[in-house]
């Protein structure tokens, strides 16, 4: 969990603050990050890979905050983006464009151009025709695209299916077998420059193997490919690990790299990664407040001022996230509760069946909730989204005001008068 979460006299702190004060701040529901612990995360990463020749480019879909990239960018760190408008983040962020890699099945000429112009590190190309586009926008503006082939290795990442990526079922990605041929003709494009080969075979992975076994398929094919005459310039592994969410036995950064760099043993290659979730998930919690507790006679529901509009992972995959009063409650007695939200949908739920003493007026949190989490909510019920607060030792800093009423209909018109 949270290592930089503690409890002083019965009270949940995150670094030096208490999560109490800063409900009082700036109100709930609120996403509140850890400075720290997003720096011991990307550490974890870049201690683990020590020498080697790497690149660790942040999966920015899994927390885009600006002051999330800047803190990582600060660090060294390149950035995986997905759209232009993460591009913009990354640049907004000071992030160094020459070290982004840009993911994604569906990148349109416009996201190319801009790419192209402010000179990113490769674009990982997922099929021959997004490759034919890259080759003729590159050639309109002059210029010349480093591209990777996304390549689908076929492992079972053994996750969660929506979040599994690497199997030939998949939308995603090359057939590894079908790559050379695509290599080859990448290679004569007057307009691509071919540097790399990446993969990525899903998220939330808790074993190194699947890891291990498409990094040996990779490798079989950077050897297919040198027999070919294309040298590679990096191999790219994609997503990082998995992270502790309930009971769940992760490895460490450093076991996973005590396993895959004797692979890469002798070959020159920069290795790069694109963690996310590693980085943001356990930085960060959400934190609200209970409104209501309702009893229907079968069921006590504790409803709280945050929603699947805020927090989607559960309803979207059963995820288990734990949530835990921010301060003990000694008048309340203990009870099963579902945490359910304000939304008009049955899988409106943070929580079910979770042992807690509260009664009304508590507040609670939401733990490792740093990824996919702000980042996938939405303004569902027409609610305003939630204020994102950045703790840096005693201090916190407000990264995201809370979305106004204003900000609910920006751009929306009505139609002209009728007569
Ligand atoms: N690279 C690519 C190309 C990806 O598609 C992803 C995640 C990553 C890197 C980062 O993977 P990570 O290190 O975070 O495992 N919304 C889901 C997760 C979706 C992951 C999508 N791709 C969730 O909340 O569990």
């Amino acid at each position: 969990m949270h290592n930089t979460v503690s409890t002083h006299n019965q009270s949940l702190f995150l670094e030096g603050v208490a999560l109490d004060d800063i409900a009082n701040q700036y109100g709930t529901p609120c996403y509140v990050y850890s400075k720290s612990a997003l720096t011991q995360h990307f550490m974890a990463y870049k201690n683990a890979l020590g020498e080697r020749d790497h690149l660790i480019c942040y999966a920015v879909k899994s927390n885009s905050n600006i002051a999330v990239l800047q803190t990582l960018a600060r660090l060294g760190a390149g950035f995986d983006i997905v759209s232009e408008g993460e591009l913009e983040r990354v640049l907004l962020a000071g992030g160094d464009p020459s070290k982004v890699v840009f993911s994604g099945v569906a990148k349109t000429a416009d996201e190319m151009r801009r790419a192209l112009a402010v000179g990113i590190h490769c674009f990982n190309v997922e099929s021959e025709a997004e490759l034919e586009l890259l080759n003729m926008t590159a050639g309109e503006e002059n210029r010349i695209a480093p591209v990777s082939l996304r390549v689908n290795p076929d492992v079972d990442a053994k996750t969660h299916p929506y979040i599994s990526t690497g199997l030939k079922e998949n939308k995603f990605g090359v057939d590894i077998n079908a790559a050379p041929q695509l290599y080859e003709r990448a290679a004569t494009m007057e307009n691509i420059n071919v540097v790399g080969v990446d993969c990525h075979i899903g998220s939330q992975l808790t074993d190194i193997k699947p890891f291990i076994d498409a990094m040996d398929r990779l490798l079989i094919l950077v050897k297919q490919l040198e027999t070919l005459g294309i040298k590679l310039q990096h191999i790219d592994i994609g997503g990082g690990l998995g992270v502790l969410y309930q009971n769940e036995d992760v490895p460490s950064v450093a076991d996973y790299m005590a396993e895959l760099l004797p692979q890469l043993e002798g070959r020159h290659e920069t290795l790069i990664m694109e963690p996310g979730r590693s980085l943001t998930a356990n930085a960060g919690l959400l934190l609200m407040q209970v409104q209501f507790i309702k009893n229907n006679g079968e069921k006590n529901f504790a409803i709280v001022d945050a929603g699947m509009n805020d927090m989607l992972r559960p309803a979207l995959y059963q995820a288990w996230m734990d949530i835990q009063p921010i301060k003990t409650n000694t008048d309340a007695v203990e009870a099963i509760y579902d945490v359910v939200g304000p939304v008009c949908e049955t899988g409106d739920f943070l929580a079910k069946d979770r042992s807690l003493a509260i009664t009304a007026g508590d507040r609670l949190c939401q733990f490792s909730a740093g990824a996919y989490s702000f980042a996938m909510s939405s303004n569902y019920n027409s609610r305003p989204r939630v204020a994102e607060i950045m703790v840096d030792g005693e201090q916190t800093h407000l990264i995201r005001a809370r979305e106004t009423i204003a900000d609910l209909v920006r751009g929306e018109k009505l139609l002209p008068e009728e007569n």
